[in-house]
This record gives structure tokens, C-alpha cells and sequence, in this order.
């Protein structure tokens, strides 16, 4: 063989392998290292067993399905959200389909914006069960108004509530994790963490924060290598988010909340979540086409995203005025074309 056929050869095979990659990315629902991870990491339930996970946001929608999915694997949990009666619903699912006993589930209320109840519940979660190994910063909530048409409220709301309350109740657990020099951080962001979109300002603007106070809080505990923050950042998952989006003011909420039935399922975007958490991935997208690809879009090649983004966003725009969901027609029209 000639060196000149070796070299096409591995020319061909490089090719080859740009294609496949190519192919994987276009099927992907997860960023390349999380579907790594699915495929040849640590399972969750090897890693999460015996573990004591907070999680927020649980009487609904992901923070809910994540309840039934760690209620699998044996693990002591704590429900946080405002709305006891919808937490007693889920402890009650759990105990119905999980592995865990009355004992083994602490509801305890919590509205993230009152702050100043934030050191009570810790302190409530240590005297349950001892420790907190995992505290997932889930709860949160949405926005549809365009930014003129907003009242300033509703931006100080989305600030008080997923920002500032995140930080808060993080602050809260983190001294108890430096001293045991162990522990995970998990901040359920969003891709408006790092795409901005029209409709959304105040809500982008409270993902993007988190994501910078959260990338600064890890490079500062690089002493501590036993502390985990992993920022997730989910695309359009099915839940309860939009009817609770805030609209215009801060009293109101959406009005047509359009289709939901094409997002990606609850129960595989909580999948995804357990993998990273088992892996200890700390920079997790979670989204299926074409969303993934504008998230890489803002993050590699800002001025093209910028462009499709001015182009699509009256789109969305459009598609909310007319009741419909924001982004549902370019999933279909992207589902049409690769199904
Ligand atoms: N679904 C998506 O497409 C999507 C995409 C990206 C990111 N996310 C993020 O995922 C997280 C969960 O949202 P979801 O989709 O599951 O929406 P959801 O079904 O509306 O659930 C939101 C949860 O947050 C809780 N919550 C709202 N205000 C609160 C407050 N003041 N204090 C404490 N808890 C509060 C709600 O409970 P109570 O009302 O009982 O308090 C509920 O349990 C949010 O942080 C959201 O930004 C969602």
C-alpha cells in the first residue's frame, strides 16, 4: 500500500466519522458529554442511592417528575414548593410507585421569594434527616409580554423569585456541604440562561444571572473538589410553565397558553438530569432540534445566532398573539422535515 492511499484512506475515515457525528448531533437531545454519559458513565442508580435530595419547585412539572424518578432509587427526599396540598399529591405518588417509606418524604413549604425563611427550612431538612447531599434549585417561573408592554414589577418578581431566591437558599445550605467537603449544587437553569428571545426578557435575564453567579460560585470552591454545581439548562420541556408564566403584571398570568404536547417529554428531560447528577457534569443542556442547535448557535458563533434570532423572533411573537405556543411551529416544521 502506498502512502498516498494510507493518507486517503484516513482522509475517507475522517469523513466518515464527521458524518456519523453529524447524524448523532442532528438525533441529539442532549449536549455531546451528557450523551456520553448516558451511554458509558456512572448510572443513577448506582450513585444517587442513600442520598438526601432537596428538591424545589416539586408539587409540579419537572420538579414533580424528578420526585417520582429519585422516589425509584432510595433516597430520602425533601418536597419544597408553596402549594402544600399539590406536595402532599406527589408524596402520595411516590409512596404509591417508589421505594420509599412515609418516613423517607419531608414535605416542607417554601416560597422562595421570603428569603428570610430560607435558614429555617435548612435547618428544618438537617434536623429531619442529618444531611442534605443534593439541593436541586428547581422552582421557578416564566414570562410572555414583550419588555415595553411589562411592568417593572414582573422584572423585580422574576429577579426576587429565580434569582435571588436560588441564591439564597444555596447560601443557606452551602456552609453545612463545605463542612462535610461534599455535596451537589444543582441549578435548574434554562437555554433563555443563554439564548435571549423576545417575550421573554425579564424571565432570560434572571437564567442568565444564575448562570453567572453560579459558574463564579464554583471556580471559588475549587478547594472543596467534593462540592458539585451543575448547571442544567433544559429547552421547551412539557410542564405547567407557560399557564404560570407571568404576563404584562405581576397579578397576571397567560391567558391562551397554546399547545404543549409537542415539548419534550418531563420524564426524559428528568432522565437526562439524573445522568448528569450521577456523572457529576456541571454545564448540561438538555433540548431536542432545532432548539440544541441555536443554543450552540449563541454560544460558538454569537453574531449568526443574533441574525436567526431577529428573523425568527417575530415568528414568536407572532405565534404567542395568536395564541398558539412561542417557539411549536419551528419544532414542526423541523419534526416534518427529519422524521
Ligand atoms: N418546562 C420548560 O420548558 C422549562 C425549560 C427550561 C427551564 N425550566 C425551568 O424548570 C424549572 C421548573 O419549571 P417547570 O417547567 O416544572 O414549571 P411548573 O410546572 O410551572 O413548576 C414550577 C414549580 O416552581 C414552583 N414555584 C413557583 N413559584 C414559587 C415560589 N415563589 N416559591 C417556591 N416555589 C415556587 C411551583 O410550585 P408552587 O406554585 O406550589 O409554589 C412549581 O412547583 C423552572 O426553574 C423553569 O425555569 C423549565
Amino acid at each position: 500500500m502506498t502512502w498516498e492511499l494510507v493518507l486517503w484512506l484516513l482522509a475517507l475515515g475522517a469523513l466518515l466519522l464527521l458524518l456519523v457525528q453529524l447524524l448523532r448531533f442532528l438525533r441529539a437531545d442532549g449536549d455531546l458529554a451528557l450523551l456520553w454519559a448516558e451511554w458509558q458513565g456512572r448510572r443513577p442508580e448506582w450513585e444517587l442511592t442513600d442520598m438526601v435530595v432537596w428538591v424545589t419547585g416539586a408539587s409540579s412539572g419537572i420538579g414533580e417528575e424528578l420526585a417520582y424518578q429519585l422516589s425509584k432509587l432510595g433516597v430520602s427526599l425533601v418536597l419544597s414548593a408553596r402549594r402544600v396540598h399539590e406536595l402532599e399529591r406527589v408524596k402520595r405518588k411516590c409512596l404509591e410507585n417508589g421505594n420509599l417509606k412515609g418516613k423517607d418524604i419531608l414535605i416542607l413549604p417554601l416560597d422562595l421569594t421570603d428569603r428570610s425563611s430560607h435558614e429555617g427550612a435548612t435547618k428544618a431538612v438537617l434536623q429531619e434527616f442529618g444531611k442534605i447531599d443534593i439541593l436541586v434549585n428547581n422552582g421557578g417561573r416564566s414570562q410572555r409580554s414583550l419588555i415595553m408592554d411589562t411592568n417593572f414589577d414582573v422584572f423585580k418578581e422574576l429577579i426576587e423569585l429565580n434569582y435571588l431566591g436560588t441564591v439564597s437558599l444555596t447560601k443557606c445550605v452551602l456552609p453545612h456541604m463545605i463542612e462535610r467537603k461534599q455535596g451537589k449544587i444543582v441549578i435548574v437553569n434554562s437555554l433563555a440562561g443563554i439564548v435571549s428571545v423576545p417575550l421573554s426578557g425579564g424571565y432570560c435575564a434572571s437564567k442568565h444571572a444564575l448562570r453567572g453567579f453560579f459558574n463564579c460560585l464554583r471556580s471559588e470552591l475549587t478547594k472543596y473538589p467534593g462540592i458539585i454545581i451543575s448547571n442544567i439548562y433544559p429547552g421547551p420541556v412539557y410542564s405547567n410553565i407557560v399557564k404560570n408564566a407571568l404576563a404584562e403584571e405581576v397579578t397576571k398570568t397567560v391567558v391562551h397558553a397554546g399547545d404543549q404536547s409537542y415539548k419534550m417529554a418531563t420524564s426524559r428531560c428528568v432522565r437526562l438530569m439524573l445522568i448528569a447528577m450521577a456523572n457529576d457534569l456541571k454545564e448540561v443542556w438538555i433540548a431536542e432540534q432545532p432548539f440544541l442547535l441555536v443554543a450552540y448557535l449563541w454560544q460558538y458563533m454569537p453574531t449568526l445566532a443574533i441574525w436567526i434570532t431577529n428573523k425568527l423572533g417575530k415568528k414568536r411573537i407572532n405565534n404567542f398573539q395568536s395564541g398558539k405556543d412561542a417557539d411549536s411551529s419551528y419544532f414542526k416544521i423541523w419534526k416534518t422535515k427529519h422524521e
